[in-house]
């Protein structure tokens, strides 16, 4: 059993994987509330995700969610593979709102802290 590093490019974020779990269960250790569950099976498309980077084994996955064109550029099923590999993916499917939204919030936290710390210097010195 080996573990790996899965990014997420959309958010640049790191969890990690290993290659005896699919990517998609270790994605939803992120804790990320949104992130939509659906059959776990290869059948619904909910988790697909487009692999920039890195080696995976994969699964059967339904040519009904996943097209040949689809495949031949390098999206999968999220709960359909196991990384060999560090891996790269941005999320293409309809995880991408629940993804993006934890971004935004997230930068709009790091303006705000950037603005307090600037705000209070001056009243530092002495
Ligand atoms: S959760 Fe349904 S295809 Fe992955």
């Amino acid at each position: 059993m080996t573990s790996f590093q899965v990014t997420i490019t959309n958010t640049r974020e790191t969890f990690s994987c290993r290659d005896d779990t699919d990517v998609l269960r270790a994605m939803e250790q992120l804790q990320r509330k949104g992130i939509p569950v659906g059959c776990r099976n290869g059948g619904c498309g909910v988790c697909k995700v487009e692999v920039t980077s890195g080696q995976y084994a994969k699964r059967k996955m339904s040519r009904a969610v996943l097209t040949q064109e689809e495949e031949e550029r390098g999206c999968v099923l999220a709960c359909k593979i196991s990384p060999l590999s560090d891996l790269q993916v941005q999320v293409v499917g309809k995880m991408v709102r629940a993804v993006e939204a934890r971004k935004n919030k997230t930068t709009s936290f790091d303006f705000g802290f950037m603005a307090t710390s600037e705000t209070s210097q001056p009243g530092k010195e002495t």
